[in-house]
């Protein structure tokens, strides 16, 4: 029970790595807002935990959205009475090449990861700082540091959110809050076209030394990890559990 007493916001929680950690955090005994765009789905799960003896609830909320972000992270300090983790997890992609990609697919990329994290940092950090306890974990990707064709948009988002939790690891450090990354690999809906159509499977295949997709169990204890005290002296870090895909 890592996480025993603690509450957590997770973004994007309602499938895929999100809904991995949603139930990994549970399981070490904390409290779970899951906040996704797809409000029955972010329900339905909180339900089933609850179900299971957890606390946890479901908050329909768009990250890119300022007034959604407030109006979550409300919800959920009403809920548990303050917010200890926060994990940056929604996302989105919109592939293109870069000479046929459109202003909207820029646009609805860099809102959801890169002003969507930014928003939910500024709406839960005022509180952290005031108990002198946090910690925020979020997800940028092997596109950040290597690049991926047809997908620039999403590239710099994800290498802009590295440079968000270096900024933000230096700012909140002195307030006792710890500002990480991961940069994750994992069989998602997200992932589906790129494991499964034949046009793209060994390409991407071939760039994971493991050799496999991890199922989205395996990344969640990474999470765990960094949003417990066994993390409190890790600040600044981006930790890529990818299967070896960005190894120097
Ligand atoms: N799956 C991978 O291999 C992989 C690799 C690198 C990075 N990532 C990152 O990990 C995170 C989770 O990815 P995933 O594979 O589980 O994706 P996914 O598509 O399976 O799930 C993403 C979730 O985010 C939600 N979401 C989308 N836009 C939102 C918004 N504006 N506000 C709130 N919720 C929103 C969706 O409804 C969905 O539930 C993303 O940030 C993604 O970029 C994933």
């Amino acid at each position: 029970m890592q996480l025993r007493g603690r509450s957590a916001i997770v973004t994007g929680a309602a499938q895929g790595i999100g809904a991995a950690v949603a139930r990994a955090f549970v399981r070490e005994g904390a409290c779970v807002a899951i906040a996704d765009l797809d409000q029955a789905r972010a329900q339905a799960l909180a339900s089933a935990l609850c179900n299971d003896g957890a606390e946890a609830i479901g908050i329909g909320c768009d990250v890119a959205r300022r007034d959604q972000v407030a109006a979550m992270v409300a919800a959920a300090n009403e809920r548990f009475g303050h917010v200890d983790i926060l994990v940056n997890n929604a996302g989105i992609t919109r592939p293109a090449m870069l000479h046929k990609m459109s202003e909207s697919q820029w646009d609805e990329v860099t809102a959801v990861h890169l002003k969507g994290s930014f928003n939910c940092l500024q709406a839960v950090v005022p509180g952290m700082m005031e108990r002198h306890r946090g910690r925020i974990i979020n997800v940028t990707s092997a596109a950040g540091v290597l690049g991926t064709i047809g997908q620039l948009n999403y590239s710099a988002a994800k290498a802009g959110i590295v440079g968000m939790t270096l900024s933000a690891a230096r700012e909140l450090a002195r307030y006792g809050i710890t500002v990480n990354a991961i940069a994750p690999g994992a069989a998602t809906p997200m992932t589906e076209t790129i494991r499964t159509d034949p046009r793209f499977r060994d390409r991407y295949l071939d760039r994971i030394p493991l050799g496999r997709w991890a199922e989205p169990e395996e990344i969640a204890p990474v999470f765990v990890f960094f949003a417990s005290d066994a993390a409190g002296y890790v600040t600044g870090q981006v930790l890529a559990a990818d299967g070896g895909m960005t190894m120097r």
